[in-house]
């Protein structure tokens, strides 16, 4: 893809029934992970990828996403009367000045696949990328900062002119919970996609290697998106049209990022991040080793 990213899709519509009760009221893409939303970590993510549009795809439940990322005039009048900056610039900080959001809804619920043609009229046609809040991805933190997974990915898919799909080794058994890829290494990073599948079962499946949700696409992937029937699940899967766009442009790579991930649509990933997170800041790092000893 020559074009470098701007635009940023987030399927937020989801229904988060893994943290009900929490989830009634709470969208999960709000859950914290110590004192951030999941949605800000994604967010973030994005913006260092250069991205400068960020499209949520949403539903009529979610309204807390698009409340967060508004000003919120009176808490910051009360903090500003108080003196309280660094509060103050904690609020104003979630969307940076030059970044956009948009909201389109997903009225039904019919995949992955659907929300993301969801923000077709607002990507137009230029590449985009693709980000699943549920997985946080940790490059490195603050200190020694590193790109981010989805920077590393736009790099990759302006140098190669391809579509770059991050992936990850997960467990034989767990196949049926992914998109699995075929793929022929390029490097140590970088492979190349023969063949994807929707959550195969272990038996079937090509390899190990599974989707995560990150996604560098063109936006020829909306057409595909139309044509493509209901797949695994009963759902339209993006799986299912990248295979597509694969077959039609025949160079899709996989990438292997360069970070930790954590699956936080569930819990045991979310109680994973948030220990990994506690552990990289000075303060709480002891609190929680001097806990976990006493566990
Ligand atoms: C989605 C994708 C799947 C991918 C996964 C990564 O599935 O359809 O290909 O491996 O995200 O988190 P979901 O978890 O929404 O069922």
């Amino acid at each position: 893809m020559s074009k470098p990213l701007r635009k940023v899709v987030f399927p937020v519509a989801g229904l988060g029934t893994r943290f009900l009760p929490a989830t009634k009221v709470v969208a999960k893409e709000m859950l914290p992970v110590l004192d951030k939303p999941l949605i800000q970590y994604a967010v973030d993510e994005a913006v260092d990828a250069g991205a400068d549009t960020l499209i949520f795809v949403t539903n009529r439940y979610k309204h807390a996403i698009a409340d967060y990322f508004d000003r919120a005039y009176e808490l910051e009048s009360k903090l500003h009367e108080k003196g309280k900056r660094d509060l103050l610039a904690l609020v104003r900080g979630t969307l940076p000045r030059h970044v956009r959001a948009i909201f389109v809804t997903q009225p039904e619920a019919l995949g992955l696949g659907h929300a993301v043609l969801c923000a077709k009229a607002v990507v137009g046609d230029e590449p985009f990328g693709v980000i699943l809040p549920d997985d946080l991805i940790w490059n490195g933190g603050t200190g020694a900062r590193k790109k981010s997974a989805l920077r590393q990915m736009a790099e990759l898919a302006e140098a190669e002119h391809a579509a770059v799909i991050a992936v990850e080794e997960v467990p034989h058994d767990e196949t049926d919970k992914y998109g699995i890829v075929a793929a022929t290494p390029i490097d140590e990073r970088s492979a190349r996609i023969s063949h994807m599948v929707e959550k195969p079962k272990p038996a079937d499946a090509p390899s190990n290697l599974a989707v995560v949700g990150r996604y560098v696409l063109p936006a020829r992937i909306f057409r595909l998106l139309e044509q493509t029937t209901p797949g695994a699940g009963g759902e339209i899967q993006l799986t299912d049209a990248i295979d597509a766009l694969l077959k039609e442009q025949g160079k899709v790579l996989a990438y292997r990022f360069e970070g930790i991930r954590f699956d936080c649509g569930n819990k045991a990933g979310l109680v994973r991040a948030t220990m990994h997170m506690a552990m990289q800041d000075p303060q709480l790092a002891p609190v929680v080793r001097e806990f976990l000893g006493r566990l």
